[in-house]
């Protein structure tokens, strides 16, 4: 009797089950091209404004040139976290030579101090203190080249974060360039 009950309701329930769905999906589509057109925002050629258009448009979706500029600066924050990381890390490898342990010191300090001076300037941004945030911005680009130029200082010492130090420089580059389209 079960087995008959089942089978008699199975024709009523897939309609069903198939109209729920598809209301659903019109439903979501409605409300994403709504989203999309009240936002109004051009990632591409928002993006066009910074030095590195590629790796600021992988921060998309944005709503605004404000929330991208936030999305840029909270991940140079984490790889500046990271390179600091890095850098203790590989400061503390035994066997390692004493230049290139002091020079991974200047590395390390100079990457937390970028961290610290992107987080100063997230705070920036939320509070639209913009002389504020680009003073801290601009800080934070140049202690991204401390630990290269103390790698420089040293010929024949090859240093072992010049990668992250460069994605990091982009990083924060991109965050200067966006911050700087936000307010004349
Ligand atoms: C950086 O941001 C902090 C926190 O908002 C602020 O107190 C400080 O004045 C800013 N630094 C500069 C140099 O503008």
């Amino acid at each position: 009797m079960g087995r008959q009950h089942r089978t008699a309701s199975l024709p009523l329930i897939l309609p069903a089950a198939l109209l729920l769905f598809l209301g659903a999906t019109i439903t979501e589509a409605r409300v994403l091209r709504r989203v999309n057109d009240r936002s109004l925002f051009d990632v591409t050629s928002a993006c066009k404004k910074a030095s590195y258009p590629d790796l600021c448009k992988s921060l998309a979706p944005s709503a605004s040139v404000g929330s991208l500029t936030g999305a840029s600066i909270d991940v140079a924050t984490s790889k500046a976290k990271e390179a600091a990381a890095i850098s203790a890390k590989l400061m503390k490898v035994p066997g390692t030579e004493k230049l290139m342990k002091s020079t991974l010191y200047v590395c390390r300090d100079a990457f937390s101090s970028v961290a610290d001076s992107l987080q100063l300037s997230a705070k920036n941004l939320k509070d639209a203190a913009h002389i504020d945030l680009m003073v801290n911005l601009s800080a934070a680009m140049s202690l991204t080249a401390n630990c290269a130029d103390a790698f420089h200082d040293w010929p024949g010492l090859v240093s072992p974060v010049a990668d992250i130090n460069d994605h990091l420089s982009k990083l924060v580059s991109n965050s200067l360039d966006l911050a700087s389209t936000l307010k004349n």
